[in-house]
This record gives structure tokens, sequence and C-alpha cells, in this order.
């Protein structure tokens, strides 16, 4: 068939579709899987139907439940936008004061857990000490094999949620009682406080938490979401489920990339040292981290809140930041010269810094240590997963079992 014939039969195919950004869609699957015979890495096909978030890639915009993620980011609490992901619409006050009620009563973690995770040993990576110590309190709720009751995956998912910071903190400081006793008026104080006790005493730093934390609730079919409900699609347990889409987000392609972002910009060292690395990485076909996205072909909303809304309040007057805090400063400086030469280089290709290249300098601001800043990513994203997972266990969903084209030998057998 020529070339000609074969766009003409594919067009006649997709000719009732009447939406011209649906048919380009179809279009681009069928003649992927003309050429290639499977879909690499399953871009862009569809598995699921969804009414949590969508992103449109070409205009940046993410919304959550139908709202832009600014204005809830700008406008609206942690419980208010965690209420609003899990049950689909906005809170009245009084649901939201519930949630938050429900959530800060939640939020210690059982003593023998406590004690395991204190004797971890200290290298563990606190992504996999996280996705281990969430499978540990699988033990402390034997309820949680049946998945089939929403009110219940409802209150456990809201149980889970509250506990993350407190697994979190818990490693970090070593010590099983470090949030034992305290009052916290909200979830993000409270979050804040596992890194940062100190700045969690100021309102302005847990505003700003608050909003990198609604920022990076949910994110479509990403990689971790698709995890989780690959988990979730055989029945198995809301521990189960999250453990495994942290260890999904732990990758340096998916979440990981937040930490990598800041060990780049150390190891340039200053914004002269810039187009001299980034040459070099790509000429070596090294990904730059904190760069491009799947869906996003312009600048990732999320990015753009952290660098216009966020870390102005932080580095906005150079002066103090470089006297108080020089090698913060110079990230800073460093990610600048980094973001332009990026745009320069590589936006001619849709290449954009997303979430990761800004959000690891507001936690490298905040004193969190690097090898913590995709936990923070977690803790926000677990709204999502688990507003996915209830979504799934409602729908009269299948077990996820693709189907692959096999490549290897044709049955052969054991010569005696
Ligand atoms: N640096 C340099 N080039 C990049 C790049 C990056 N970060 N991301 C993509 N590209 C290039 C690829 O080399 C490829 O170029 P080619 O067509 O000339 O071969 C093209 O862009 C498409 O890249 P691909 O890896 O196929 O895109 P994808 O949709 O499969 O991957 C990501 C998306 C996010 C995994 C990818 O952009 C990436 O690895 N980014 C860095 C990690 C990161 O920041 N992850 C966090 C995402 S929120």
């Amino acid at each position: 068939m020529t070339e000609k014939h074969y766009l003409d039969k594919l067009n006649m195919l997709l000719e009732h579709i009447e939406d011209p950004k649906q048919k380009q869609h179809y279009f681009r699957l069928i003649s992927t899987l003309l050429e290639k015979g499977y879909f690499p890495g399953l871009a862009e096909v569809p598995i699921v139907k969804s009414s949590i978030s969508h992103i449109d890639g070409e205009k940046g915009l993410l919304t959550y439940r139908g709202y832009p993620v600014e204005e809830l980011a700008s406008n609206c609490s942690f419980e208010v936008v965690s209420y609003l992901i899990l049950n689909g619409d906005l809170p009245l006050e009084a649901e939201e004061e519930k949630l938050r009620g429900k959530l800060l009563d939640n939020i210690y973690i059982p003593d023998d857990v406590a004690t395991l995770i204190c004797n971890f040993n200290r290298k563990l990576h606190p992504m996999n000490m996280l996705s281990a110590a969430v499978l540990l309190l699988e033990a402390h709720d034997k309820g949680s094999a049946d998945v089939d009751n929403h009110f219940e995956n409802l209150s456990r998912s809201i149980k889970l949620i509250a506990k993350i910071p407190t697994i979190i903190g818990t490693f970090l400081t070593g010590n099983p009682q470090f949030n034992r006793g305290k009052q916290f008026k909200t979830f993000a104080e409270y979050a804040l406080f596992c890194f940062n006790p100190k700045l969690a005493n100021d309102s302005d730093y847990v505003k700003m938490f608050e909003e990198s934390l609604i920022l990076h609730m949910d994110h479509t079919m990403n990689n971790s979401t698709f995890s989780a409900r690959a988990v979730g699609s055989a029945k198995a347990g809301i521990y189960a489920l999250i453990s495994t889409a942290i260890n999904s987000l732990s990758g340096p392609l998916h979440g990981g990339a937040n930490e990598r972002v800041v060990q780049t910009l150390e190891k340039i060292g200053s914004a002269a040292q810039v187009p001299v690395h980034l040459e070099n990485s790509l000429e070596h076909h090294q990904k730059i981290m904190g760069v491009g996205h799947r869906i996003y072909k312009t600048y990732d909303p999320r990015a753009k809140y952290f660098k216009e809304f966020i870390l102005p309040k932080i580095f906005g007057d150079p002066e103090q930041v470089k006297n108080e805090n020089p090698p913060l400063w110079n990230l800073y400086d460093t990610a600048i010269a980094m973001e332009k030469y990026v745009q320069e280089r590589l936006g001619k290709k849709n290449l954009y810094p997303n979430v990761d290249f800004w959000s690891g300098l507001f936690y490298k601001a905040l004193g969190v240590p690097t090898e913590y800043f995709t936990t923070i990513f977690a803790m926000a994203r677990s709204v999502g997963w688990l507003a996915h997972w209830m979504e799934q266990q409602e729908s009269a969903g299948k077990i996820y079992r693709p189907y692959q084209l096999y490549a290897g030998f044709d049955t052969r057998h054991i010569v005696k």
C-alpha cells in the first residue's frame, strides 16, 4: 500500500470521530501499532476512564476535578483539596474540619513499627524505608484485605495519608517519640514539623509547604498511579498498593528527579559552568534531570507556580539570601542559568523544566536533606493514588493484564 492509500484508509476509519484532538490521538495510536506492533512505554494508550485529574499538555493546564491546580494551591488548604480529590467535590466548612480532625487524630504509628523504623539501617534510602514502613502497617489492620467497601476504603485511606509524615519524621530523627503530644492546627503544619519543627511555627512557610503539597497531589496516569492501579486491579490491599507506588515514584525518571536536580546543581557548582556541563550531558545522551515530560509540550504549570509564586518568597531579596546562606543562593543562581540554557537549547524540542526542576530548591531552603525530597512528593501524591484506587474499586474493573509480543525461542526441549 502506498503512503497515500494508507493515510486515506486511516482517515476513513476515523471518519466518524468529530473531535479533531481525539481523531489525531487515535491516528497516532493506530500508526504506532501498525509501525511497531506494540506501544513503547504505553505512550498515549488509554487504559482507564478517570474523572480525578486532567492535563492539557498543549496549554500547560492541570485540573483536579475540574479546578485549575493554581487556583486550588493559592486558595485552599491541604484538607480541602484532599477532600475534593477523594470525594469528587469541594467540602463544606464542617466537612473540611471533620477531615482535618480525622487526619490529625490518626498521625501516630504503632510502637513496634516506629521501633523497627528506628532500627532500619541508616544507609537505607528514605523512599525505600517509606515503602517498607507502609507495608509494616498492614499487620495492624487485619480488615484491610477486604477492598470492596467504599466507606472502609475511604476511612483507611485517610488514616494512611495521616501517618506518612510521622513515618518519615521517625526515620529522619531516629526518635519514635519525635512528635508525640504536639498539637497541630493543620495537616500542613504537622507535615512540615516532621522535617523542620522551627519553620512549622512560621505561617508563611506552612502556607508555602501546603501549596507545594497541593501541586503534587495528582497527575493523571503517571507511572506510580499506573503501578498503584495495576496492584489494585489484582485486589491487593491498600498497603501493598501504596508501597508499590512509592517504589515507582522513587525512580529518577519519575519523582526521584527532584533529588537528582539538586545533586546536579551542586555538581555543576556555579552559573558559569552550566553550558559546559549541559553540553557534555547532551553529547553523552544523558537526560537532564527535571526537564521534559510525556504530556506537557509547554511549561509545566506546577513548575511555573514554584518559580513564580513560591521561590520568589524565599529568593526575592538576593542580598539577604547571599549573606545568610551563600550555598543556597549559589544553587538558585545556577538553576536560573540552567533553566535559561535548557530553554534556549531544548525549547525547540518542546522540552521545558518540570515540577521537579524547581521543587528541590524549595525543599533545600526548608533544610530538608536531599535524599528526603521525594518523600514529600509521596506524602502529597498518596492522596491521588488512593483516589484512583477507590475509583477503580467502584468501576467494574478488570485485572491489568496486557499483552506481549513474544520474541524468544520456539518451543525447544532438554536433550538427554
Ligand atoms: N534531557 C535531554 N533530552 C531529553 C530529556 C531530558 N531530560 N527528556 C527527553 N529528552 C529527549 C530525548 O532524548 C528524546 O530525544 P530524541 O527524540 O532526539 O531521541 C526526546 O526528548 C523524547 O524523550 P523520551 O525519553 O522518549 O520522552 P518520554 O516521554 O518517554 O519521557 C521523561 C519523559 C519525563 C521520562 C523524560 O523527559 C525524562 O527522562 N526527563 C528527565 C527526568 C525527569 O525530570 N523526570 C520527572 C518527570 S516529572
